[in-house]
């Protein structure tokens, strides 16, 4: 069973409530999705290794840590793309990759259309998805991801289902998942209740 970790920040929880009122308007709740991110990706990237090397700062020489391998970052479309500026802004040496998929509605199997990623052998790998609901798309997306062997894979979202969650860690034992929210339920249609909404809708403005 993977871990799950629920990041409980009041900073996140106060900008994810902003974002769950249905009058923030699409200019605000990206804003929000933004900064929002930004301490998502603080809490996912905690334990990333350092390596330490020798640098001059204007005193003295000293051993000092650095990131080497910076994480790759895979966005699931559309809504993912919601959280690839917040993720930027505290680590704009990833390189980043996009999948997009759509549920067929006679087989209701999950149909790339759409795979663009740098070089994933051995790499670590973080797939985000503001939403976590029926799992279905995340766990295509996985799929996909691991047949280019990358190396540990972590799953960033913002809200995540019960149904998500455990459909996630079924399929995918191996990946941990970091939330802001583990909310109540999936409604008859796949929307996460109490929820924020269709994330690509709130972030784009297309409803
Ligand atoms: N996708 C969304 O955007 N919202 C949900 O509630 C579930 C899936």
């Amino acid at each position: 069973m993977s871990q799950i970790h629920v990041i409980s920040h009041p900073l996140v929880q106060h900008k994810l409530t902003q974002m769950r009122r249905v009058d923030t308007p699409s200019e605000r709740f990206r804003q929000l999705l933004t900064e929002t991110s930004l301490l998502l990706t603080y809490e996912v990237t905690s334990d990333l290794p350092l390596v330490s090397s020798k640098i001059t700062t204007p005193l003295t020489d000293m051993d000092a840590p650095e990131l080497v391998n910076h994480p790759v970052v895979i966005s699931i479309l559309r809504a993912g793309n919601g959280l690839l500026d917040g993720v930027l802004q505290v680590v704009p040496g990833a390189r980043v990759g996009h999948v997009g998929l759509y549920r067929d509605h006679d087989t209701l199997e999950a149909v790339e259309y759409y795979c663009k990623f740098p070089p994933l052998e051995n790499q670590t790998v973080i797939v985000v998805d503001p939403m976590l609901a029926t799992g279905n798309s995340a766990s295509a997306a996985l799929d996909r991801i691991k047949e280019e062997n990358p190396g540990e894979i972590r799953f960033l979202c913002l809200l995540a289902a019960p149904e998500g969650i455990e459909s996630l860690q079924s399929a995918h034992p191996d990946v941990a998942i970091w939330t802001a929210s583990i909310d109540e339920r999936l409604n008859e249609v796949g929307y996460i209740v109490p929820g924020l909404g269709d994330a690509g809708d709130r972030i784009f403005g297309t409803t």
